[in-house]
C-alpha cells in the first residue's frame, strides 16, 4: 500500500496532532519525519489532554507500529520524560515504537548554542523554542552531528566530547555561560541510558518493506509549511523540510510511494515566534481569537498571535506540497462571530497589489480582505458534514472555490470526537 501525508500549512499548531490520532484507527503505521522537540501535539480524549513532542501522535492506538524517522532531531532528556509520561496510560514504547539509527541526537550544547545565536540577534530574534533545533540540524549538514545509531559504538563518549569540544569553542566566541552544562549532560547521559533500551533499526528499510506487504502508513508532519526551511518565512523559519518533500527524505520513500496529502489549517490562522505575518490581528478581535482559540503555545506557553485566513499564503502551501485533501480546523473558534474575513491578497509598500506571496513578507504594506457571514452558532448539534448552518457551508465553498482542494474534514472542538468527515473513511 501507499503512505499518506499529514502536514500543517500554516505557522504550525494547525491541530495535526488530533487529526493523527483520529486517523489511526485505519493506518498501520504512523511516522515523524523531522523536526524534534520544537513539536507540541495535543491530543484530547476520554476526558484528558496529552501533548505529544517527539514520540509520534499514533501511540494511543495499541495496533499501531510508530517511526521516529531518520529527519528527526531526537532529545533523549526529553523522550525520557515523554516515555515515562506515558508509562501511566499503560504506553509502553519499547513495544511499539521504533526510532531510525539515522535520526540526529539533540545534545545539550546544542540547546545553549540555540540560547546564544538568539541572544546574539537581538531584536531580530527568531524566537526559536530554544530546544537546539537550528544548531543539531546545522551539525547534520555540517556533517559532525551524532545519530541514534552512534550510541552502539564503542566510542560513542569519545565521538561526544569532540562534539562538545567543538560546541565550547563556539561558545566561548559569544561569551556564553554554560555552567550548567554538567547538570545538563547528567540527565543527558540519563537520558542516553533510557534511550538504548529501546528499539532502533534502518527504519527506511522497515517502512519500505511495510509499504511492499500492504501496509498503510501515514507520516505525521510536524510544524508548518510557512516554516519550512526553503520555502517558509526565511529567516524566521524552522530548521527542516515541512512540506511534502520533507517525508520523503526524513523517511527514505519514494515520491511514488505517496498517495494522499492531508493539508490541515485552522479556519482562522495563528502565529508563535517572530516574522512577517501579513493578516495578524493586533486589535481586540485578535485578542478574541487568542482567548476562544486558546491560543497559547503547547510547547512554550508563548501567546500565538492570531489573524484572520490567508488565502494566498494556504494556496501556496497546498501547491508546494501537492495537497489532495484539506482538513479545517477550530472551526467552533469563530463560532460567535457575525462576520469572518479572509485574506486574498496584498498591497505591497511599492503600491503594487498582488495575489501571490512575495519573496518578502516584509514587503507587504496591508492585507486585501474579503468577507464573508459567519454561522454565528454551536456547532455540537452538527451530526454530519451535509447538516452545517448555511453560512458554514456557504464558508466552506468559498475557500474551496479560492484554494482548489475539497474541504473534506470539519473540527468543531479538541476532542477526538469533535470531528466531522465528509465521506468517512474510517467506517
Ligand atoms: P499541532 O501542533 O498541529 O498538533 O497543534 P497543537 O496541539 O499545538 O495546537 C492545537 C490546539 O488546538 C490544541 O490545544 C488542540 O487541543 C486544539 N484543537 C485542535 N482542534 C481543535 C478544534 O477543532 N477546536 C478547538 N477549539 N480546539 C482544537
Ligand atoms: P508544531 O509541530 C508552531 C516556530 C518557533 C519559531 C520558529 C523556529 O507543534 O506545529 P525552532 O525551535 O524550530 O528553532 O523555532 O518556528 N516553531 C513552531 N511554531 N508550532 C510548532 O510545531 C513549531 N516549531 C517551531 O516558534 O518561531
Ligand atoms: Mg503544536
Amino acid at each position: 500500500m501507499a503512505v499518506d501525508v499529514l502536514l500543517g500549512l500554516q505557522w504550525g499548531d494547525e491541530g495535526k496532532g488530533k487529526i493523527v490520532d483520529y486517523l489511526s484507527t485505519k493506518y498501520d503505521v504512523v511516522a515523524r519525519f523531522q523536526g524534534g522537540p520544537n513539536a507540541g501535539h495535543t491530543l484530547e480524549f476520554e476526558g484528558i489532554k496529552h501533548v505529544l513532542h517527539q514520540v509520534p501522535s499514533g501511540v494511543f492506538h495499541p495496533h499501531i507500529l510508530n517511526i521516529i524517522g531518520n529527519g528527526v532531531v531526537l532529545d533523549p532528556i526529553i523522550f525520557k520524560k515523554e516515555a515515562l509520561a506515558l508509562i501511566k496510560y499503560n504506553i509502553d514504547l519499547t513495544k511499539n515504537l521504533v526510532i531510525s539509527r539515522r535520526a540526529q541526537i539533540i545534545v545539550p550544547t546544542h540547546k545553549l548554542l540555540d540560547k546564544a545565536y538568539e541572544e546574539s540577534k537581538g531584536d531580530k530574534k527568531i524566537g526559536s523554542t530554544l530546544k537546539g533545533i537550528g544548531p543539531s540540524y546545522q551539525d547534520k549538514i555540517g556533517r559532525l552531528g551524532l545519530r541514534v545509531g552512534d550510541l552502539e559504538s564503542v566510542d560513542f563518549n569519545e565521538k561526544y566530547k569532540e562534539l562538545i569540544t567543538h560546541h565550547k569553542r563556539i561558545l566561548d566566541f559569544y561569551g556564553a555561560d554554560y555552567s550548567e552544562l554538567p547538570q545538563m549532560e547528567k540527565e543527558f547521559f540519563d537520558g542516553v541510558e533510557f534511550l538504548k533500551t529501546f528499539e532502533s533499526a534502518n527504519t527506511e528499510y522497515l517502512i519500505n518493506e511495510a509499504i511492499q506487504s500492504g501496509k498503510s502508513v501515514l507520516a505525521e508532519g510536524a510544524q508548518g509549511s510557512l516554516l519550512d526551511i526553503d520555502y517558509g518565512t526565511y529567516p524566521f523559519v524552522t530548521s527542516s523540510n515541512t512540506t511534502v518533500a520533507g517525508a520523503c527524505t526524513g523517511l527514505g520513500i519514494s515520491p511514488s510511494s505517496i498517495s494522499k496529502v492531508f493539508g490541515i489549517f485552522k479556519a482562522y490562522c495563528t502565529r508563535v515566534g517572530s516574522g512577517p505575518f501579513p493578516s495578524e490581528l493586533e486589535d481586540e478581535v485578535g485578542q478574541e481569537l487568542r482567548d476562544i482559540g486558546r491560543e497559547y503555545g503547547s510547547t512554550t506557553g508563548r501567546p500565538r498571535r492570531c489573524g484572520w485566513i490567508d488565502l494566498p499564503a494556504l494556496k501556496y502551501a497546498v501547491m508546494l506540497s501537492g495537497v489532495t485533501e484539506l482538513y479545517m480546523m477550530k472551526t467552533d473558534v469563530l463560532n460567535s462571530f457575525k462576520t469572518i474575513k479572509a485574506c486574498v491578497g496584498y498591497k505591497l509598500k511599492s503600491g503594487d497589489t498582488i495575489s501571490e506571496l512575495p519573496y518578502d513578507l516584509y514587503d507587504i504594506d496591508e492585507a486585501i480582505y474579503e468577507e464573508v457571514k459567519g454561522w454565528n452558532q454551536d456547532l455540537h448539534i452538527v451530526e454530519a458534514f451535509d447538516k452545517f448552518p448555511a453560512e458554514l457551508n456557504n464558508y466552506i465553498s468559498y475557500l474551496e472555490s479560492k484554494i482548489g482542494v475539497p474541504i473534506n474534514l470539519v473540527s468543531i472542538g479538541p476532542d477526538r470526537k469533535e470531528t466531522i468527515m465528509k465521506n468517512n473513511i474510517l467506517v
